[in-house]
């Protein structure tokens, strides 16, 4: 394995816990590890140089929220909504019905265009998700094929109850052979619990079964309204709940007081027409945050991190540096990533070297250009992505 030098930096982001954020300084990667981070005048010797001629490096983007299996097209749905009309669950099915009559091989083609889309925008590590499939065949082959093409693969087959079953005998299915079928390849349960989708009971019973069969658990959670989500999400010791629209005090004070993660969702916001989360109040309770795409053909069809930190910044009111680090450490944190010698999110000696350069000085021309693709290069565990 060759060694190489990244130097010539303008501004490194490490997120590691402290000097988040340096000058002159320059980092060694080896065998896909960094292997060294310390002054520019000083690099130990290494195979290769490579200048960033002035550039940020900060490490790649870790989307802990999406949802990439999926078939089919939902812009007339999207075109109504900007015209007037409420966002709803029922429009899942839509999605349900060209997931369960897709191809395996046109479901894998989607989810490695839409995973390399993110990849050449910085995305290093991606979390996805199950939950168009609602049979138990489906989803199956939905985790299957989502763990070919994502490197956390969450169960989500209760998003929804399908058509043509009632709400108890689809709980049955969800937690008995629909979870016995995705197990070998899911990590994370997941509840959509939400009017209209699942009641906090039965968002229990779906959690507490993922947690028998040894998974982790995540929660949709106050998305559309008011609910119990992040509370339960909270009380079973979730790592997520992703949304949080809709906060009391009490979630607040129940977030404030777990290691929950609340997983803010900027350009689903914009795109359903629910309230901004209120991202900038959890930060200031003490409660880490997370910014992640939800990229979903319902909701939110983006796989730029760099349009969500935008958002979170010009919108929800976060400083460049705390949308960065929610939108990287913040990620592996709700994946249970954060720390360990797996660890993603953050540049440290010994960890994985997972990182990108900007086309720019500073991290805050992520907000200060909004739009434009920053992302000049990117490496995966030591390897430079092609562009
Ligand atoms: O996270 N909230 C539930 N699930 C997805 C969207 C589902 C859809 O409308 O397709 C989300 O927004």
């Amino acid at each position: 394995m060759t060694s190489e030098l990244i130097t010539d930096i303008g501004e490194l982001s490490t997120f590691a816990g402290h000097e988040d954020r340096r000058a002159n300084a320059a980092l060694v990667i080896d065998n896909g590890r960094i292997a060294w981070i310390g002054d520019a005048e000083h690099p130990p010797v290494a195979d290769v140089r490579t200048s960033v001629g002035g550039r940020a490096v900060l490490p790649g983007w870790v989307d802990s929220h999406s949802h990439l299996v999926f078939a089919g097209d939902r812009s007339a749905e999207f075109e109504a909504r900007m015209a007037g009309t409420k966002y709803a669950a029922g429009g899942i099915s839509t999605t349900v019905n060209a997931t369960r009559a897709a191809t395996d091989a046109q479901l894998e083609s989607n989810l490695r265009a839409l995973r390399d889309e993110a990849r050449a925008q910085g995305t290093t590590f991606l979390e996805t998700k199950t939950g168009y499939g609602l049979d138990v065949e489906t989803e199956r082959r939905s985790a299957e094929i989502a763990s070919r093409g994502a490197d956390v693969v969450t169960f989500l087959g209760a998003h929804l109850v399908p058509e043509g079953i009632s709400a108890r005998d689809y709980l049955d299915l969800v937690t008995g052979p629909m979870l016995a079928a995705v197990r070998p390849w899911v990590s994370f349960m997941d509840v959509f619990c939400e009017r209209g989708a699942f009641d906090v009971e039965q968002s229990r019973e779906v959690l507490l079964a993922g947690r028998a069969a040894g998974l982790g658990l995540r929660v949709h959670g106050n998305q559309l309204g008011h609910g119990g989500g992040v509370a339960l999400a909270v009380e079973l010791g979730a790592a997520s709940v992703d949304h949080c629209n809709y906060l009391t005090p009490a979630d607040f004070d129940a977030l404030a007081a777990s290691d929950t993660v609340a997983t803010v969702l900027p350009a689903c916001d914009l795109s359903t027409r629910e309230p901004l989360a209120p991202a900038r109040a959890l930060l200031d309770a003490g409660i880490t945050v997370a910014i992640a795409t939800n990229c979903n053909p319902g909701t939110s069809y983006t796989t730029s991190m760099q349009f969500c930190i935008a958002t979170a910044v010009l919108q929800m009111h976060l400083t460049v540096e705390e949308a960065v680090r929610a939108a990287t450490r913040g990620g592996a944190r709700a994946l249970g990533r954060d720390s360990g010698v797996d660890a993603v999110g953050s540049l440290r000696v010994g960890g994985r070297a997972d990182l990108q350069v900007l086309d720019a000085p500073s991290i805050s021309h992520i907000a200060y250009r909004p739009g434009v693709p920053l992302t000049a290069a990117t490496w995966l565990l030591g390897q430079r992505v092609p562009t």
